[in-house]
């Protein structure tokens, strides 16, 4: 195919068409090929199942969910021709205030790099090629296409790189996103560090790598320096620009070939141009998938107070209820930006509690606090009063960041009402932590749904009425004010530190960009690394989620002793303690005091999610490769175990773990 292709013909290639396809060439009979968003939902041509937010997926800390979502967008993606499915975001939720945490997944490395591998393998089995994005350090969304990321190599090896290594060396995705910032200086889109030397050189990516839409900043250093088709048109990488720096020597026609092979070969991997991407098997409107929306978001929301075990409600004993927010009606799916999935029939909390509750039970709504005396007095007499705030997809979104603190008003609403009535349970929407000071201590319950998807009013209902035991455990460090958070002091750049970055723009006159440099100088410091290896506490810790039953931990069975780099097995029993069925997440962090270098005081290796009935024991089994006891040595550019003591420590958060036991690494 390539040989049949002019210089001109393969530079068309590498320039994507009508916003979300790559280009036709009927020279060689190749069709167009068609991408969409994303990763809670395939969105861009119309209503879908709407899923649960990145968040939520690794508040679930469910793998098998994880692989099921991938084949369940897979699926959708089929049903709407579509070939590239742009996701999923695995960047690191660093800061709470970051606009697209909620489409990502995590603060911890692991816990992205565990869920990424059955998420992408689910999208590609249904012959749908996964796009994890955005590679790499776009961690914050302000000023996002001139804000340089400037991270240590260690920091990048041990923090923001793990979960895009898993995807291309264990899932072997087929397509990676560039981002639009730089990374130490440079524009990811023609980053030779990043896209060169580890992705295509040390991961030994086969895949396309496409840029964020209008990422590309300039011709011939992006084809050079790794981007193989620039979304969502050729700006930059078109004939007008490359033909002549191909004449000049500037750039190598054989590396213009490798771009062209790469998107070639990745299409005929997949047989699209050998049989029909759309699959009538697979419905446009899938009913099949609403059970699929719903078990994340059962499986995510998470129980971060529950005083004197006011939850569950016990639906028989209630008349009346009051529910009130901006976020009980309509239904908040998710964020905003470019993810957000329109739903065909979202559940909301109000249709969601009033549904299960049913005809009997006496519900009052408002959207915020009433100003009649009759309506007060409605919240002052119900049986249970449900307030949920938090973020939306304006409030919280691509391209922006948000707050710390709840949008306006929202605060008052909460202490307005809990001192209305004191049995009062918030609800909150947002893609990580928040500022809960002014009323956490009055109110007895408090739920994060993260955003749950379309069938989240259906999850709270089941969660608040106890049809369902609260099992998801928080991705990130709810820090209590934006000030203690780790990242806070680095957030932004120091305009005495701006540069300025002469290029050419795509109009082909010259350009100048203020690069704003944003120093990670929290360098592994981020979430509970922070915390664990200060000795302070967060609001809530990493990992922590309430339950409506109680689990014990016992019997851990590891090595003394073994050889470094060999795969050491941790087992320990889980018991479900209480009444009731429950889930419950058996998370192992590994220490290593006698490191020859600091590092974090612990970090999460290793987890499983299980389901027990009251009573029941189950016997779990880890186990740690080399990497779980690793540093990446930055004088020696590799990974190195430091032989000698290491801690193994096992628990339901970041902060409580009742088991431990030593192991010598010889
Ligand atoms: C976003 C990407 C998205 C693309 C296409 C960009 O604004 O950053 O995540 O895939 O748009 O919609």
């Amino acid at each position: 195919m390539l040989s049949k292709l002019t210089l001109e013909q393969k530079i068309e290639l590498l320039g994507g068409i009508n916003n979300m396809y790559t280009r036709p060439m009927p020279a060689i009979d190749l069709p167009r090929f068609k991408m969409s968003d994303a990763s809670v939902g395939v969105r861009t041509w119309g209503p879908t199942t709407a899923y649960a937010s990145g968040a939520s997926l690794a508040a679930s800390w469910d793998t098998d969910l994880a692989r099921k979502l991938g084949e369940g967008l897979g699926r959708d993606a089929r049903a709407r021709n579509v070939n590239f499915l742009l996701g999923p975001g695995v960047n690191i939720a660093r800061s709470a205030e970051a606009g697209r945490n909620f489409e990502y997944l995590s603060e911890d490395p692991y816990l992205n790099a565990t869920l990424v591998v059955p998420f992408i393998e689910g999208v590609q089995s249904q012959g749908v090629i996964a796009t994890v994005k955005h590679y790499a350090l776009n961690d914050q969304e302000f000023n996002r296409h001139n804000g340089s990321s400037d991270v240590d190599e260690r920091t990048l090896r041990e923090i923001y790189l793990p979960a895009f290594e898993a995807a291309v060396t264990k899932a072997h995705v087929d397509a990676v996103m560039n981002s639009y910032n730089l990374v130490n200086g440079v524009h990811a889109t023609q980053n030779d560090i990043l896209n060169l030397q580890i992705l295509k050189g040390e991961w030994g990516f086969q895949g396309v790598l496409m840029s964020d839409w209008d990422a590309t900043y300039d011709a011939v250093a992006a084809c050079n320096n790794g981007l193989d088709l620039e979304m969502p048109s050729p700006k930059f990488m078109n004939a007008k620009n490359l033909v002549p720096a191909v004449q000049a020597g500037q750039v190598k026609e054989s590396t213009i070939d490798e771009h062209v092979l790469r998107l070639l070969r990745a299409e005929l991997r997949y047989g699209f141009t050998t049989r029909p991407q759309f699959d009538p098997a697979d419905s446009t409107y899938s009913l099949a998938d609403r059970p699929l929306a719903l078990e994340e978001a059962l499986e995510s929301i998470t129980l971060l107070k529950n005083q004197e075990n006011l939850l569950p409600l016990n639906p028989a004993k209630i008349k009346s209820i009051a529910i009130i927010g901006p976020n009980v009606y309509p239904a908040v799916t998710g964020g905003g930006g470019s993810s957000q999935a329109a739903a065909f029939e979202p559940v909301s909390i109000l249709t969601g509690i009033a549904s299960l509750l049913g005809p009997d039970v006496h519900v009052f709504y408002s959207p915020g606090m009433p100003d009649t005396d009759d309506e007060k007095k409605a919240i002052e007499q119900a049986d249970v009063v449900i307030v949920a705030v938090g973020f939306t997809a304006a409030t919280e979104r691509e391209g922006k960041d948000r707050t710390f603190t709840l949008p306006a008003g929202q605060d008052a609403l909460v202490e307005q009402v809990v001192a209305a009535n004191p049995r009062t349970i918030v609800l909150l929407t947002g893609g990580g932590g928040m500022d809960l000071s002014r009323w956490l201590d009055k109110v007895p319950a408090l739920l994060h749904l993260y955003y749950p998807g379309q069938e989240g009013g259906t999850a709270v209902a089941q969660i608040l009425f106890g049809q369902h035991d609260p099992e998801g455990k928080l991705p990130v460090s709810f820090d209590r004010t934006w000030d203690e958070s780790p990242s806070a002091k680095w957030y932004h750049g120091d305009p005495a530190d701006n540069t300025t970055l002469h290029t050419t723009g795509a109009d082909g006159k010259p350009l100048d960009y203020t690069v704003e440099h944003i120093k990670y100088g929290d360098k592994l410091m981020v979430g509970y690394r922070y915390w664990t290896t200060t000795g302070k506490h967060p609001l809530f810790p990493f990992g922590f989620g309430l339950s409506y039953t109680t689990f014990k931990f016992s019997n851990l069975a590891a090595p003394a002793d073994a050889a470094s780099g060999s795969t050491v097995s941790v087992s320990f029993d889980v018991t479900n303690t209480g009444n009731v069925a429950g889930g419950e997440v058996a998370e192992l962090y590994v220490s290593d005091p006698s490191a020859q270098t600091d590092r974090p005081e612990r970090e999460l290796k290793g987890f499983a999610k299980v389901r027990l009935a009251p009573g029941e024991t189950q016997r779990v089994t880890l186990n740690l490769d080399a990497r779980a006891f690793s540093y990446w040595d930055a004088k020696a550019h590799k990974w190195i175990i430091d032989p000698g003591k290491f801690v193994l420590r096992v628990g339901d958060s970041s902060e409580n773990t009742p088991l431990h036991a030593d192991i010598n690494l010889r």
